[in-house]
């Protein structure tokens, strides 16, 4: 595969989130039942994956399943656990052929034990891998993330190890669930929704963020591109100014 010209390589993001929306209204579109989206969406994280790896980003977390997903019917829910089942399974091997290793995130315990063993299996078989990170947000919930972080630490605190005094950002961010995975620099939602969902909040604090009006089934690695150029065309100040004069610095 190439990468385009207009990607610097030298400059691409460690990490990259991205919320993959619009499943069902793609098989609305098609006249389908919502089910047939969410296999289609199959296909988009099969080729951004590639995308990703061969470009040499070393993190892509994919957001599958939020806690309020429970919400929906019960068809919905068992279709989407069994189509994780049946799609981790039959791509560890790829995963493991591109050297791609599997993580997960989220209330991980709330899913089918099917699902935990499958998932279980699949990221202790890939754990040696190096060349990229992919990481499923599974029953995740940002507000879910941050309240066990801060139950943890006071638990820690109420047992002496922890000095309360001592907690910074940078002990509290050890207690989530992306304890060391750096932050993302972009995320990326797709279906013209303009929200983050309750998607790694406490992480997104300085990220750029891309929306695109695709729906997930229909994003392609040309859409992964365009992020990215995206991406690349920014200018992250982080509350600084920039560029700093030489007076400034
Ligand atoms: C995203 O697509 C997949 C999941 C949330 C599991 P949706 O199922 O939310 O599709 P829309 O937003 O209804 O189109
Ligand atoms: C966010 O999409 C969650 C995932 C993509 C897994 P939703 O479709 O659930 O979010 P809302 O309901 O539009 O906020
Ligand atoms: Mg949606």
């Amino acid at each position: 595969m190439s990468i385009p010209q207009s990607i610097d390589t030298q400059n691409l993001p460690h990490h990259v989130a991205i919320i993959m929306d619009g499943n069902g209204r793609w098989a609305r579109k098609h006249g389908k039942v919502r089910t047939f989206g969410h296999k289609h969406g199959v296909t988009a994280v099969r080729d951004t994956t590639e995308a990703a790896a061969e470009m040499g980003i070393k993190f892509l977390t994919l957001y599958a399943f939020s806690a309020e997903n429970w919400n929906r019917p019960r068809i919905e829910i068992n279709a989407l656990m069994e189509l994780l089942i049946q799609t981790i399974s039959k791509e560890t091997k790829t995963l493991n052929d591109n050297n791609i290793r599997l993580q997960a995130i989220g209330d991980l315990d709330s899913l089918p034990k099917s699902c935990v063993r499958q998932l279980d299996d699949s990221i202790a078989s890939t754990s040696d891998n190096t060349r990229m990170t992919l990481i499923l947000a599974l029953s995740y919930s940002a507000r879910w993330e941050i309240v066990r972080a801060a139950r943890r630490l006071a638990e820690a605190a109420a047992a002496g190890s922890v000095d309360p005094a001592r907690v910074d950002e940078k002990m509290f961010s050890e207690y989530l669930a992306t304890a060391g995975i750096p932050d993302p620099e972009l995320l990326i939602r797709t279906s013209g929704e303009y929200r983050i969902s309750n998607f790694l909040l406490w992480q997104i604090a300085y990220t750029e963020l891309y929306f695109t009006d695709k729906l997930w089934p229909d994003f392609r690695r040309e859409d992964f591109f365009d992020a990215i150029e995206s991406y690349q065309k920014r200018e992250r100040r982080f509350g600084d100014v920039n560029p700093k004069t030489p007076a400034q610095r």
